[in-house]
């Protein structure tokens, strides 16, 4: 009986063209990733015809690139786990077309991983999960609130009605005429900025665990236009300061409350914004005086990268879950 288990993960969903090899869903053998930020950086986001061609170009180099860091061959390989989606289509037909090929190929098990899935077991890395476990994810696409009772099994109890987190990050940022993506050109101007304008919180229904960014989106926006309008100019790192201190207070207040109501064992973050400084700093304040076990990626796992969808994958081989050749790219895909 083979003891380890080595999973090929790829990842095309965005702008970033990922292949890692995790050695038993815990252990990062090679991660490799080609980020694209710098071709969409000139549009102020991402292009996704322009994604889907550097998807091709990258991806066969980023493979092998991963294989040589790993020292390790085909033989070695147990399965290939590949996120189906969400995303952008056409970049996760990239992805999903490489594993089922590699797969057919190969003679190895196919694995459909869901992306979001993949940025929650990028803690596994740090920590061993302890369930029930509450689950923040924050990314450009994504504000979500999973339960999970149990590894590979995810109940949704809360999600974004408009905006996601990284979604408001970058379409401030713009308001501010800062580069693509926004997300840590605000944190770092929140650092050095005083929160001295009191923008809207979006707290919903007292029981309801979602959120709402877009009010929020608006006032920043509408405060900017004000003062330009009066002739006036405000401070980006107060904007960037008041801004992050609204999406924060949200963020945690609801994440604590439900740690508490499902009386979880553990909270993991996860996704491109749990990067912010800021977010991580107040997290780890609130969850401490609460006594709550908090878990957050090290930073270069926080955004899109393939281990993490190998650490995922890694559990559904484990469960017996495998994907057919009928397997596609699904942009909507539902983590269940
Ligand atoms: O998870 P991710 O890499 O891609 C998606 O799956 O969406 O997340 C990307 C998002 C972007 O919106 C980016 O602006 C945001 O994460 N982000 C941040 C920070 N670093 C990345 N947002 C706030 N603060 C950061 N330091
Ligand atoms: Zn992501």
């Amino acid at each position: 009986m083979k003891t380890n288990h080595y999973i090929v993960g790829i990842e095309t969903s965005c702008d970033e063209t990922a292949v890692a090899i995790v050695k038993n869903g815990k252990e990062i053998i090679s991660n490799v990733v080609a980020s694209q930020i710098d071709s969409h950086k000139r549009f102020g986001g991402v292009v996704p015809e322009v994604a889907s061609r550097h998807h091709v170009e990258q991806i066969t180099i980023v493979l092998e690139e991963a294989f040589k860091e790993a020292s390790l061959t085909w033989e070695d390989i147990d399965a290939i786990a590949v996120t189906e989606g969400p995303g952008l289509v056409g970049a996760l037909l990239v992805g999903v077309n490489t594993g089922k090929a590699l797969a057919f190929a190969k003679q190895k098990p196919l694995i459909g991983v869901h992306h979001i899935a993949g940025h929650i077991y990028a803690n596994r890395f740090e920590r061993e999960f302890d369930f029930p476990l509450l689950a923040l994810i924050v990314s450009g696409g994504h504000t979500e609130l999973v339960l999970m009772n149990d590894h590979g099994t995810y109940e949704l109890i809360g999600e974004t009605r408009d905006d996601a987190a990284g979604e408001a990050y970058d379409k401030v940022a713009r308001m501010l005429e800062l580069p693509y993506p926004g997300g840590p050109q605000i944190d770092s101007l929140a650092a050095r900025g005083a929160e001295s304008i009191n923008f809207p919180r979006a707290w919903l229904e007292e029981d309801s665990f979602d959120f709402s960014f877009s009010g929020l989106k608006s006032s920043v926006i509408n405060t900017i236009h004000n003062a330009r309008q009066r002739g006036e100019t405000l401070s980006k790192e107060d904007i960037a300061a008041s801004f992050q201190a609204s999406v924060v207070d949200v963020l945690i207040t609801k994440t604590l409350k439900a740690a508490q109501t499902y009386n979880v064992r553990q909270v993991i973050v996860a996704g491109g914004v749990a990067a912010n400084q800021g977010l991580r700093q107040s997290l780890e304040e609130k969850f401490s005086q609460a006594d709550i076990p908090l878990l957050i990626p090290p930073l270069r796992l926080c955004t899109d990268n393939a281990a993490m969808i190998a650490a995922a994958g890694f559990v559904a081989y484990e469960q017996g879950k495998r994907s057919g050749w009928d397997l596609n790219a699904n942009p909507s895909l539902v983590l269940k």
